[in-house]
């Protein structure tokens, strides 16, 4: 059989070690670009049988056998042990197993270091499809609740110290805006990423008259990596890839944290429902958040992940170096951490239910309303900040005589500024509070239900990047 040694072996009098082998050796974990890997290998020999560096028989009985090596491995019967080395050198062999030396030239005009980079591009352009397609429906679930809990007035928080009234939609809607730059963020970075960087061969290019154009264009790439040193050595794919999931994964946390106190019992806003609860193993009583904490959890992992891209691609001279075998490891479970996360999220919400009536007496009792006191003194010409000034000497007042603001008397009021009238009443409740807000994103009913309207048609016509 010709080629028994490794593809590379010609110039190597002694066999690689076995412990240098199993070390450097990278299918364990590569495999999983098979798929990649074998369609760019098939545009890779209907290009060179195009351009007749290869006849177009030997072009068509390569494109049939790599055919044939994906069913192999689709079905668990290639054999991709650590011996291998690599996924691109597994296929290969498998190639001239399969069809003789014809096989051996698939390889002309390309190198594994830009077919490692095309398979990596082909993936991502997998992934941030897949990511797009679960950001939206958890958007849609957020969408679901903003409609279903429309009106139902909490507390909003800042220093998680109760500010303002707010509708629990508008909190919401906060998180369908922020998955939606992270939508954008993965189309954008699809689009320096959508380029062909095969046909760069290991750095310099090739003598042969490849066409590389043409398989940017059966691959569905926009152009090709024009710097043949650059496209073998960028990893920048990655890591806007990896710090976009980073930002992804912010956000789920920081929702998965509200969730995890939401349902505490000092807050009790938010039931999680059993199937997505725990219990403990020696405490009877506990229902545990775990997976809202797993996600807050798991977001340390997706940092690592660009912490290591970023680490591994530091001080690399130009142009390929073995070190970015690395990177796969990082890029994969990226993908995997952040699609699990945000398919769970999903199924979390879904399975949470608001408690609707949880606030309606405390808010009348916190100071919730203070800054509408404050506005309502400077509509009556107060400049701001003597309208600041005033209220936080009646909150002070009210704090003193243990009174809420609406039981203050209008004298009482009165006491503080002369412009307060029999009509600051309406500032003091908090539902008037909300729907007296005018600004254009403010938690209004009717700045609400435009963000809801706003978002219905957004994600009805909603369009995924290509794979
Ligand atoms: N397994 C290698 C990687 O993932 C493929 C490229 C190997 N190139 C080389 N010159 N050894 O980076």
């Amino acid at each position: 059989m010709p080629y028994s040694k490794p593809l590379w072996s010609g110039r190597f009098k002694e066999p690689l070690s076995e412990i240098a082998l199993k070390f450097s050796s990278s299918i364990d974990f590569d495999k999983k670009l098979y798929q990649e890997d074998i369609a760019g290998s098939i545009a890779h020999v209907e290009m060179l049988a195009a351009t007749k560096i290869i006849s177009s028989e030997e072009g068509r009985r390569i494109r049939t056998a790599l055919k044939e090596i994906a069913k192999e491995i689709d079905a668990g019967h290639l054999d991709l042990s650590w011996e291998k080395e690599d996924i691109h050198l597994a296929i290969e062999q498998r190639l001239i197993q399969k069809i003789g030396s014809i096989g051996g030239k698939l390889h002309a005009g390309r190198s594994r270091n830009d077919q490692i980079a095309l398979d990596e591009r082909l993936y991502l352009r997998t992934a941030i499809h897949e990511l797009q397609k679960l950001i939206t429906q958890l958007q849609r679930v957020l969408l679901y609740h903003a409609e279903k809990y429309f009106r139902v007035i909490i507390p909003g928080y800042t220093h998680m110290q109760r500010a303002q009234p707010i509708y629990l939609s508008h909190h919401f809607l906060a998180y369908i805006s922020m998955l939606d730059r992270d939508f954008e963020r993965l189309s954008d970075c699809r689009k320096r990423a959508n380029k062909l960087p095969l046909g760069a061969a290991a750095l310099a290019g090739t003598s042969l008259p490849i066409d590389r154009n043409m398989v940017a264009r059966k691959l569905g790439f926009d152009g090709i990596v024009e710097n043949s040193m650059d496209a073998v050595s960028d990893r920048d794919y990655l890591i806007e890839f990896i710090s976009v999931c980073s930002t992804i994964m912010i956000h789920l946390s920081r929702f998965a944290e509200e969730l995890v106190l939401w349902s505490s019992q000092e807050f009790s806003f938010a039931t999680i429902d059993d199937a997505y609860s725990t219990g403990s193993s020696i405490m009877p009583q506990k229902k545990n958040p775990d997976m809202a904490e797993l996600v807050r959890g798991k977001t340390g992992r997706v940092f690592g992940s660009l912490t290591a891209i970023l680490t591994i691609m530091k001080a690399l001279p130009l142009a390929y170096n073995r070190d970015m075998q690395e990177d796969k490891i990082p890029f994969f479970d990226a993908v995997t951490t952040t699609r699990e996360c945000l398919f769970m999220f999903s199924h979390i919400l879904v399975h949470t239910h608001f408690n609707k009536n949880r606030f309606e007496d405390e808010l009348k009792h916190d100071f919730l309303t203070a800054t509408d006191v404050a506005e309502y003194l400077v509509q009556k010409g107060v400049p701001f900040r003597e309208a600041h000034s005033a209220t936080g000497k009646i909150v002070a007042y009210a704090v003193e005589h243990k009174k809420s603001l609406d039981q203050l008397t209008l004298k009482e009021f009165k006491h503080y500024s002369k412009n307060f009238s029999d009509d600051v009443i309406n500032v003091l409740d908090p539902h008037k509070s909300v729907e007296h807000k005018k600004s254009a994103g403010s938690t209004s009913p009717n700045e609400v239900k435009k963000q809801i309207v706003h978002w219905t048609r957004a994600l009805k016509n909603r369009k995924l990047s290509a794979q």
